[in-house]
């Protein structure tokens, strides 16, 4: 079995409680905090930036925050939400000119880098830039809201983003983001994700610890 995580987006939590909800779902079992930062111009929403982030850290969480920065252009707060806290910072490549250089900057920042991919955006770039990535973010909706369905036909992508991996020998994550379910999640693992965001499927129901033991099951019965 692979190493999996589950990383609940925020999104879907209630921002009028931020820190306890973020506590309350840790402390339900979940791994990381998926953080999502929208800018009203690269997608149709606007959401949080570092301030919430750092607020979170000094509220006391210690688990791995997963910012996904869906802000174009990306470079300039990239170590703002370094300095801010986030373990992980991911981008999209059409919110940057050069996407090496950005990389590299999120690791020069001390943070794990990672490349995220809309659903019609091609993996082709990936294999140039293997030995600068930590993760691999396959997005299985359009970006911009939380609640959407998972697109079936990413599944064949999400192998695709697989065989990369595992060909480069390279420790990189492969995480999925968008319509995660406890009713599709083993199939996305299946494909090769070990990394899942979900959002709706978890903060839009009354018990955490339930709805994570649930998709912990459904990843207990992955085969192969
Ligand atoms: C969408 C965000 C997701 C979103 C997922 O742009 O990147 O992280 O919150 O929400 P669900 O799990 O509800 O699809
Ligand atoms: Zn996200």
């Amino acid at each position: 079995m692979r190493d999996y995580r589950i990383a609940p987006s925020i999104l879907s939590a209630n921002f009028a409680r931020l820190g306890e909800e973020v506590d309350a779902v840790l402390a339900a079992g979940a791994d990381w905090v998926h953080f999502d930062v929208m800018d009203n111009h690269y997608v149709p929403n606007l959401t949080v930036g570092p301030i919430v982030c750092e607020a979170l850290r000094k509220h006391g969480v210690t688990a791995p925050i997963d910012v996904h920065l869906m802000v174009k252009p990306v470079d300039r707060i990239i170590p703002d939400f370094a300095a801010a806290g986030a373990t992980y910072i991911t981008f999209h490549p059409e919110t940057s000119d050069h996407i090496d250089r950005s990389l590299q900057h999120i690791r020069d920042c001390g943070c794990r880098s990672g490349l995220v991919f809309n659903p019609a955006t091609s993996l082709d770039g990936l294999r140039y830039v293997m030995d600068k990535v930590d993760m691999v973010l396959l997005m299985t909706v359009n970006p911009g809201f939380g609640g959407q369905s998972f697109i079936n036909g990413m599944l064949n992508k999400l192998r695709e983003a697989r065989r990369l991996i595992d060909e480069s020998g390279l420790p990189i994550r492969l995480e999925v983001d968008g319509g995660v379910k406890i009713d599709n999640i083993q199939r996305i693992a299946e494909a090769g994700a070990d990394t899942f965001v979900a959002g709706s499927a978890i903060f839009n129901t009354p018990d955490y610890r339930a709805t994570l033991a649930a998709l912990r099951a459904e990843l207990a019965q992955v085969n192969g």
